[in-house]
């Protein structure tokens, strides 16, 4: 790779993972790497000429909580420094300016003035003072505040409960905001953060997921040669853009292993055959493995229990695939290496600054391990990107809209949406219960933003409520399940909202389901946030 890139050292905020991807929509490319790096590896870093220029992230802790500083080559290799947060705040103290500490949190919007016509903000503004100031509407969350300006640096913006609210060096080309740009409340957060990249760093906007297509190609040929691939397709985004981007590589050389689990949503399965197999006339093995699920998940209620055994037998189905495929075939050297979509989002939270705790409330479907255990070399040709590149890169490569803008889906699929006992009776309801909320979501058009509310809403799909209650329907007493409707939004899918559907549309799912589905004969409609609810019920 060859292009100009943007360092952003994560002093733990939880937004360092959104600076990263505003620089990216700025087609710039960047990594995150953790503050503690030394100032060796800066150095390393910054040695192929690419390096432009650093931006040091916020932090959820005080600078006199913690002793995370800047490496000093992050102020010694002569690039510009942006410093959000806590990363002004360090760069003021190690810079020789003074940092208070507080109790007090400024936390929420903010009006911030801007002063002294720097580079970075110069003509950037939300509104004007009748006196003629250029102002900003923020996102702040701060306790500490710089009180006292390192040497050389002068005043960039203010508020009146933070009088140092920007500051900025223009000989050395160093910035730092207390605010924070990369959150969408502040409204010129991009703009700012473009003008740091672009025009401050001089950084060429060259990343972009068209032409990335080519390169990535390229990489891969390089690094599997004349070496067979093979692909555990799961249908999800992930692993599908990973497929074709292979497949656009290496044809032939690529194999993909499709284990159905008999959890998976209506038509799902063949709408995966016919994308892959059918139009990409990519090599799909599918392994109907539905029996073999339900047989072992008969009897088993508990969600920790029954993703366990889910995930376990899929790793089980899988390589034993995959054991087949690697016996040598005559004249083949057998397959040699295991592609996965690990995307960047995976990579940045494994390496993990040492401030990231992470918290486990369900077991995640876990398939890590699994190269060594098959003695196969890893392929991860989606591991720079950030969700919504995978999505563009799909679209670029041909895959088809609805397939790659579609929402998450658990990898124990229907099994954590059917509550208790898994049946196959249980998921053919559901399956079809499913269908008709999605379909009328795609349908239904929200008039302000003229968006399918399948768009505006992050997550939406039915439950199955392994309970029976009474009915009537014609001149009959019904007696039949219940499902729940959820919909929700969220950027993170840490904390999310229950979705405000409009009455009209939850009632002609409700009538639909009712009617189309025998065996459902009441809906209900989640309105829990998370948290203290998850999203999915189990
Ligand atoms: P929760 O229910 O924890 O879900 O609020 C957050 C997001 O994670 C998805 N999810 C899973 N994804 N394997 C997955 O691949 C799983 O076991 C799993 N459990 C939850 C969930 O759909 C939501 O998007």
């Amino acid at each position: 790779m060859n292009h100009d890139k943007i360092l952003i050292l994560d002093f733990g905020s939880q937004v360092t993972q959104l600076i990263a991807r505003r620089v990216r929509e700025a087609h710039v490319y960047c990594e995150v790497h953790p503050c503690d790096v030394s100032s060796e590896w800066v150095r390393a870093y910054a040695a192929d000429g690419r390096l432009k220029g650093i931006i040091l992230s916020g932090s959820h802790a005080s600078v006199y909580e913690v002793d995370d500083r800047a490496p000093d080559a992050v102020f010694e290799l002569g690039v510009p420094v942006l410093g959000i947060c806590y990363g002004m705040q360090t760069m003021a103290q190690q810079l020789g300016g003074k940092v208070q500490g507080s109790n007090v949190r400024e936390f929420g919007y903010a009006e911030v003035r801007a002063r002294g016509h720097t580079a970075l903000l110069k003509d950037i503004a939300d509104f004007h003072t009748p006196e003629g100031h250029g102002m900003l509407k923020v996102w702040m969350s701060h306790g500490d505040k710089v009180v006292e300006l390192p040497p050389g640096f002068k005043l960039m913006a203010s508020t009146d409960a933070c009088p140092i609210a920007g500051m900025a060096d223009e000989t050395r080309r160093f910035y730092g905001v207390q605010f924070h740009p990369e959150v969408t409340h502040t409204v010129q957060g991009r703009a700012i953060l473009e003008r740091f990249v672009l025009d401050i760093c001089g950084a060429t906007p060259d990343w972009i997921m068209r032409d990335h297509i080519e390169e990535a190609v390229q990489a891969i040929r390089a690094q599997v040669g004349d070496e067979e691939v093979l692909l555990g397709l799961s249908g999800g985004v992930d692993s599908s853009v990973a497929a074709a981007l292979i497949h656009r590589a290496i044809g032939e050389q690529l194999t993909c292993v499709f284990v159905d689990h008999g959890l998976l949503r209506l038509n799902e399965a063949d709408m995966v055959m016919d994308m892959f197999a059918g139009k990409l006339h990519a090599k799909v093995i599918r392994v109907d493995a539905s029996d073999l699920f339900l047989r072992e998940l008969a009897g088993v209620t508990d969600p920790e229990a029954k993703r366990k055994i889910i995930g376990r037998l899929f790793v089980d189905v899988f390589k034993a695939e995959a054991e087949k495929l690697k016996a040598a075939r005559p004249g083949s050297k057998g397959i040699q290496w295991l592609a996965q979509g690990t995307i960047y989002p995976d990579v940045i939270e494994s390496g993990g600054a040492k401030s990231k705790k992470a918290v486990t409330i369900k077991s995640h479907h876990n398939v890590g391990g699994l190269p060594e255990q098959l003695g196969l070399k890893l392929l991860e040709p989606l591991r720079d990107l950030f969700k919504d590149e995978v999505r563009e890169l799909g679209v670029a490569l041909g895959l088809p809209h609805d397939m790659v803008y579609r929402h998450p889906f658990p990898g124990p699929g229907l099994g954590v949406r059917i509550l208790g006992e898994v049946k196959k009776e249980y998921a053919d309801l559901l399956r079809r219960a499913d269908a008709i909320f999605i379909e009328e979501l795609r349908s239904t058009i929200e008039p302000h933003s003229g968006k399918p509310w399948y768009d505006l809403v992050s997550q939406a799909f039915a439950v199955f409520l392994p309970v029976k209650s009474v009915g009537v329907m014609g001149d009959g007493r019904t007696y039949d399940y219940v499902v729940a409707l959820r919909a929700v939004q969220t950027s993170d899918f840490m904390t999310a909202d229950w979705a405000e559907l409009p009455y009209s549309l939850l009632k002609r799912v409700s009538s639909r389901i009712i009617n189309e589905v025998r065996g459902i004969n009441r809906v209900t409609y989640d309105v829990s946030s998370k948290p203290p609810a998850t999203i999915e019920w189990e």
